[in-house]
């Protein structure tokens, strides 16, 4: 249901997203990178994160359910981005980092602890997963996308049912001017 309001919104949605400064979350991750490893950029959206990865001189990966913004991913960050979902993961100890921007907030709530536990399998040893999530205790519908909304003991407590060190937890506003919008933000290290 959330995938197709991006197809049908992916220019107005990479137009409204491609330049979110999100460099100081950012660079909180990649404290936990190693310098060039891989990087997996989940739900990708406009690829603005999955672009800076790769500029500073990460190995990168990204994909999106949206075979739209896939297609201006790909254009704007010159990847090969994958047209496929999260819960299609099935990679192994196979990244240094994972970066879910925003994105896992439209899994339904039964479904997180499975799709939690796709992205702990995907960390190799030692990896660091940054994600984020807006803040509340609800399931909302709203301009045809679907929100589930997490408090940060929730996402503490779904990152360390899959086996995951949670390095830290804290609230951010939203970086867009004119949105009132409060995050979730993890770090989350694979033992
Ligand atoms: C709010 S946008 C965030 C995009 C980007 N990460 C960012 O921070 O700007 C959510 C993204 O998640 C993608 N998405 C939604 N459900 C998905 C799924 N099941 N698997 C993969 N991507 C999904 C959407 O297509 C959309 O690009």
């Amino acid at each position: 249901m959330s995938v197709g309001y991006y197809n049908e919104n992916a220019q107005s949605y990479f137009d409204s997203t491609v330049l979110a400064d999100m460099q100081a979350l950012r660079n909180r991750f990649l404290q936990h990178v190693r310098s060039g490893g891989s990087v997996l950029d989940a739900g990708c959206g406009s690829g603005r994160d999955a672009k800076a990865f790769g500029d500073a001189g990460y190995l990168v990966t990204a994909f999106d359910a949206s075979v739209e913004l896939v297609r201006l991913a790909s254009h704007h960050t010159g990847l090969s981005v994958h047209h496929m979902t999260f819960e299609q993961m099935d990679w192994q100890a196979q990244f240094d980092g994972i970066w879910a921007s925003a994105c896992l907030l439209h899994v339904a709530r039964p479904d997180l602890p499975d799709t939690f536990g796709r992205f702990a399998r995907a960390l190799a040893a030692g990896g660091a997963w940054c994600l984020s999530m807006k803040q509340g205790d609800t399931t909302r519908e709203l301009d045809g996308r679907t929100f589930t909304d997490v408090t940060e003991a929730e996402m503490h407590d779904l990152l360390e049912a899959v086996g995951l060190n949670v390095r830290d937890t804290w609230l951010t506003a939203d970086v867009r001017p004119g949105r009132d919008d409060r995050w979730v933000n993890a770090i989350a290290i694979k033992p």
